[in-house]
């Protein structure tokens, strides 16, 4: 059971108010959510496993879903930020990231980290974007001129097919379907906050990279889209985990637009991002197994199950239906939901997970599959948020739940 000082310390987090309501529950249910237990056993995996610059720029991205909601492009309005930060939003292990990021940053490279790889790297961009909006150092320059040579190398160096998509990879033209959560949002999120003429061009261009890559990795078949094209490998599955880079991605760069200046110019991109997200959604879930999962190569029965896939690819499925109320794939998230709660070992590991250095073998451990479960739970959250703002007597049985929480505790 938890104190009233670690329930009034937690109350200012968003998710913590539905997972008030099943202190004392037995385990957890749709309904509730995950635990605030299970939430911050997750996390800590999450922070303790993650060391790559995707992994890291992920959980940087999970953290502002899950604590600074206000600041994700998923609030309801994250632009421009606060200049000034408060003891109530600190970002500080968002900030924690960006500083050791910059701090470490190689100097042969005008790449944020030197791995290989142009989107992985950009990954870490908003964060820094952040670092540097809320510096108290007013003339520190170091964490805007990272994030400048960040965006330089992915649009001006970074080698690029025919057709303009820019690299995954930088020794060779190769296109990834991870690039999409990776290279894009920062792009968009950059130009929003350099606002004047550049934003309307960055917000174009991000669009643009995702229209590329659709082009190049959808198949015709099914629409979902394959993992890696073009270079000298390719990797030609359906990959679980891929698809849901692709349109979790897609979604952060459609959240960014719509909350910029432009959103009523960018009005056929919105709705292109949003048709291709529920392309994504809607051919995945066709092939979701009977106990809620989808495989690792999604339409190949041969495969494995995958939990990891299935938690983005379900967390896209409610930020989805927030955009478009469109609710036809509620239930496969939620069957998918319930499936990554009872796949959580009791030190909030996620099971059954693909390797992901692999793509193609069962793992034991997975560092983005610990972010992927918080996404789903923030999404999650959202979702069932509003539905309890359309069903007033829902929410105020919750209301009434909470405070009779509070006066017994
Ligand atoms: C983090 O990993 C180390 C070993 O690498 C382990 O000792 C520690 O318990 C882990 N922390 C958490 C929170 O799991
Ligand atoms: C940031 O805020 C959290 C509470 O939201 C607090 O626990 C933490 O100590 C603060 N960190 C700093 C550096 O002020
Ligand atoms: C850095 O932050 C300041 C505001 O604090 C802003 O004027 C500047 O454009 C930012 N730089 C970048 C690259 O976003
Ligand atoms: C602020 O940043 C500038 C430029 O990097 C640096 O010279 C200065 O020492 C910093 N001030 C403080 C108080 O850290
Ligand atoms: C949206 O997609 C359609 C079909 O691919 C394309 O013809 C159209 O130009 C796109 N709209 C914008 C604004 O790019
Ligand atoms: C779910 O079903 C798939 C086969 O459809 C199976 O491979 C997997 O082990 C099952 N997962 C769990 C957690 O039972
Ligand atoms: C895999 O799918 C094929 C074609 O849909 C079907 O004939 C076969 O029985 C399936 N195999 C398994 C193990 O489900
Ligand atoms: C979805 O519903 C919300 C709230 O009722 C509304 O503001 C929004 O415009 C709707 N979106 C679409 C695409 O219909």
């Amino acid at each position: 059971m938890f104190t009233i000082s670690r329930l009034q310390a937690l109350a200012t987090l968003p998710w913590l108010v539905i997972s008030l309501s099943v202190l004392g529950a037995a385990s957890p249910t749709l309904s509730t959510g995950l635990s605030v237990d299970q939430i911050s056993k997750v996390r800590a995996q999450m922070l303790n496993l993650s060391t790559q610059s995707w992994e890291l720029g992920t959980a940087s991205e999970v953290l502002l879903e899950l604590e600074w909601p206000a600041l994700s492009v998923f609030g309801a309005s994250p632009f421009p930020p606060p200049i000034q930060l408060d003891s109530s939003l600190n970002l500080s292990d968002v900030l924690a990231i960006a500083t050791n990021v910059v701090n470490n940053r190689p100097t042969d490279t005008l790449e944020l980290v030197n791995d290989g790889a142009v989107g992985d790297p950009a990954s870490l961009g908003v964060a820094v974007l952040l670092a540097n909006w809320t510096r108290t150092n007013r003339s520190d320059n170091n964490f805007a001129s990272a994030a400048g040579s960040e965006l330089s190398y992915v649009l001006n160096v970074a080698p690029r097919a025919p057709d303009g998509a820019i690299s995954h990879r930088s020794d060779q033209v190769q296109l990834w379907a991870d690039f999409i959560y990776m290279a894009p949002p920062f792009i968009a999120y950059f130009g929003v906050l350099q606002g004047g003429d550049a934003e309307l061009g960055l917000l174009q261009e991000a669009y643009t990279q995702c229209s590329l890559y659709r082009d190049n990795l959808q198949d015709p078949e099914t629409k979902l889209w394959q993992h890696i094209g073009l270079g000298d490998w390719q990797d030609p599955t359906l990959w679980a985990t891929g698809n849901g880079w692709a349109a979790a991605g897609m979604l952060r760069v459609l959240e960014t637009i719509q909350k910029s200046t432009h959103a009523k110019e960018l009005e056929g991109q919105s709705k292109n991002l949003t048709q291709w997200v529920d392309e994504i959604v809607t051919a995945a879930w066709t092939f979701q197994q009977s106990n809620g999962t989808l495989l690792n190569s999604i339409n190949d029965n041969s495969s494995f199950a995958d939990s990891s896939g299935t938690a983005l690819i379900a967390s896209a499925t409610y930020r989805l239906a927030l955009i478009t109320n469109d609710t036809s794939h509620i239930p496969a998230a939620n069957k998918a939901f319930t499936l990554i709660q009872n796949s959580l070992s009791d030190d909030g590991l996620l099971e059954n997970v693909v390797d992901p250095l692999t793509f193609n073998s069962p793992g034991t451990i997975s560092p983005e599959g610990q972010s992927f479960v918080l996404l789903l739970q923030t999404a999650w959250w959202d979702w069932y948020r509003s539905t309890q703002v359309k069903s007033a007597p829902a929410l105020s049985a919750l209301t009434a739940a909470l405070s009779g929480l509070f006066g017994s505790v």
